[in-house]
């Protein structure tokens, strides 16, 4: 069963691509390496000992979207590709509605033309908006704050038109919280190009001596200790969800929306609190004014994707901070 990886070669689709080929799936990666290199493809065969092919093609580009379908036959397609900075999403609008919509779109007609219609797609739970209470569960009301949102939110009202429009279409939507973490190895992690906008990313280039301290948004939220509180989930928890939706929807049509969290939320204290002890590590920080536009609590309700999926993420923040650590300290610049 061959699964084409969009993003593959990602922080999360790098991820799956290693749990996939350890599962027995033949997988082919595409992505245009905007916010990745190959390296991380060259990690991913070494870790696997498995080789795949990769396509540096962009979604944007149907012919090559074509050419894929035309070479390959697809079960299934594991859509990570897009665009993910909420305050560039600001910025910058079109390039992110143009590309997270168009590219999906793309995807999706090439799929129709050549009858693949299982679809996994990365959702997030930005989607929620600002949430009246928690934990959240999958029929809260839904809302965006900033263009990054919208496109998830659209993407999402898409897929369900179009299963709509034709009942044979076979699309797991799965709604991220905070993905943190690295595989054990320490040869594949997150790789933030420029400053890190998210709070894991920073408090490890902290650690490494990049950056002088954390800058702690808020400590005047509705919380234990006033920060911000967050569902964070261990990478290799959450692309273990990817492969139970596989699963999911090779058995049932139709779109089904899973919450990917733990169901615990720690705060931005607790968070660096813990990597500090867990690692023997200094992490200077300081309290700064709230970021616009963030909320003070939020964490999944996960028991649909328990139920339904027969997935539960096991790691703890432990785990998240030491492997986030051996990343980082094995790969003081990322992939470069
Ligand atoms: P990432 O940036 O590391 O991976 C996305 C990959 O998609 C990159 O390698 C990039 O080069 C590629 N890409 C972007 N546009 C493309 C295009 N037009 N054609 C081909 N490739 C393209 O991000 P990630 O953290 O691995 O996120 C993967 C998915 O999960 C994204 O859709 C993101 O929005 C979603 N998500 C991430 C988080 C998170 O906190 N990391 C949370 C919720 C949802
Ligand atoms: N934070 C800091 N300092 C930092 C960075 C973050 O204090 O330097 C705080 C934030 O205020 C927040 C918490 O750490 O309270 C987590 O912030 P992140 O930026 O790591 O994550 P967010 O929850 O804001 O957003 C992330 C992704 C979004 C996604 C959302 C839900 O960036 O794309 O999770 O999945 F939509």
């Amino acid at each position: 069963m061959t699964i084409l990886v969009t993003g593959g070669a990602g922080y999360i689709g790098s991820h799956a691509a290693v749990e996939l080929l350890n599962s027995g799936y033949e997988i082919v990666v595409l992505d245009n390496l905007s916010n990745s290199q190959t390296e991380s493809i060259n990690r991913v065969k070494e870790l696997t000992g498995k080789d795949f092919p990769f396509y540096q093609y962009d979604l944007l580009d149907r012919v090559d979207i074509e050419s894929l379908f035309e070479k390959y036959e697809f079960e299934a397609i594991i859509h990570f590709a897009g665009l993910k900075a909420v305050g560039e999403s600001v910025q910058v609008p079109l390039k992110y509605y143009h590309n997270n919509l168009t590219g999906t779109i793309n995807l999706c007609e090439v799929m129709a033309k050549h009858n693949v219609k299982k679809l996994v797609f990365s959702s997030s739970a930005t989607v929620y908006g600002n949430p009246d209470r928690v934990p959240i569960d999958e029929s809260f009301p839904l809302s965006a704050t900033n263009p990054y949102g919208r496109t998830k939110l659209m993407i999402e009202e898409i897929l369900r038109d179009l299963n709509v429009s034709d009942p044979s279409w076979r699309i797991a939507i799965l709604r991220y919280f905070n993905p943190i973490g690295a595989h054990e190895s320490g040869r594949i992690g997150e790789n933030p190009s420029g400053i890190p906008n998210n709070l894991m990313p920073y408090i490890s280039q902290v650690a490494i001596g990049k950056r002088d301290k954390v800058s702690v948004f808020g400590n005047d939220y509705e919380t234990k200790d006033g920060t911000g509180v967050r569902d964070f989930i261990h990478v290799v928890d959450l692309v273990k969800g990817h492969l139970k939706a596989l699963e999911y929807i090779n058995k049932n049509e139709g779109v089904e929306t899973f919450n990917l969290g733990t169901g615990t939320g720690y705060s931005v204290l607790d968070l660096i609190n813990t990597f500090k002890s867990v690692n023997s590590q200094e992490i200077p920080y300081q309290i700064v004014e709230r970021r616009p536009g963030d909320i003070g609590v939020c964490y999944a309700n996960p028991e649909k994707a328990e139920k339904l999926l027969g997935w539960r993420a096991e790691k703890d923040l432990i785990e998240m901070c030491k492997d986030t650590w051996k990343w980082q300290s094995q790969n003081p610049n990322g992939f470069e």
